[in-house]
């Protein structure tokens, strides 16, 4: 299985820090973000990743990760998204790379305190389609700005992107498996409300075909990206946990 981490975006509910850098290479506690999504998915057993990322900061990952080496990482590729086109968009940019390989892609805004390695293995051994990963989340008003699960079971029945009423306490983090139907899907999207290739279109594609599995981390989940005191409340963590 092949890794994607999507770097790319216009970080604006960070701006002004975003104005000068890629949200991605702020600091949580002693390291630049990114980094924890590489380890992440290093430690989930990943060992070929692709970058994608944007905007005038590009350069500095390539400073940052180099060949991947020193993060364990066997074979590193990067990739340049031209526009902020969405997470879909970026996603399309790694086709290649995968090929017909499957693939798990990690938003690289987003912290976990669990081990993705059994979600791994769990897509692994599944015979076709995709696979999220889910959290509890208790606040409403948390929920509103993020994809939010339905289930029944460990499937996954529908997820609604920034709902007014969320169907569940299941919101959708940014880790997300899937075979190599997603290349053919891609193709199909088209741009949301505001104008972007949305990642909740390609998972309900999944679900209405019933392929949608999940698993549900009970560990720290953050998205540092979410607003400025989300980024904080995960630099809080990371802290702990390191510090
Ligand atoms: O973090 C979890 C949430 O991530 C999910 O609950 C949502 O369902 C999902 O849509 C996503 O929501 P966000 O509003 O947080 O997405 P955002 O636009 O902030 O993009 C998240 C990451 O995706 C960002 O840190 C880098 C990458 N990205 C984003 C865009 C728009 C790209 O690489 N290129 C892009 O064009």
């Amino acid at each position: 299985m092949k890794g994607v981490i999507l770097a790319g975006g216009t970080g604006t509910r960070l701006h002004p820090l975003t104005r000068i850098t890629n949200k991605h290479l702020l600091p949580l506690y002693d390291r630049p973000m990114v980094t924890y999504a590489v380890e992440a998915l290093v430690a989930a057993g990943l060992t070929e990743l692709m970058l994608v990322t944007g905007g005038t900061h590009a350069g500095e990952f390539f400073r940052l990760l180099g060949n991947g080496h020193d993060y364990g990482i066997d074979r590193l590729l990067y990739a340049y998204q031209e526009e902020a086109g969405g997470i879909a968009d970026a996603l399309g940019l790694a086709e290649r790379f995968v090929d017909r390989d499957k693939v798990c892609v990690m938003l690289a805004d987003n912290v976990f305190e669990d081990s993705l390695e059994p979600i791994a293995a769990n897509f692994a051994s599944q015979a076709k389609g995709a696979r999220v990963v889910l959290t509890e989340v208790d606040e409403d008003e948390h929920l509103r700005h993020l994809g939010v699960a339905a289930l029944e079971g460990s499937r996954v029945t529908g997820i609604v992107e920034k709902p007014e009423s969320p169907p569940s306490r299941f919101a959708v983090t940014g880790v997300y498996f899937y075979d190599d139907q997603v290349w053919d899907m891609l193709p199909t999207l088209t741009p949301s409300a505001r104008g972007e290739l949305e990642i909740t279109d390609v998972n309900n594609w999944y679900v209405d075909r019933g392929e949608m599995e999940a698993d549900v981390v009970t560990g720290f989940w953050g998205d540092a990206g979410e607003s400025i005191d989300a980024y904080y409340e995960v630099n809080d963590f990371v802290r702990r946990m390191r510090g």
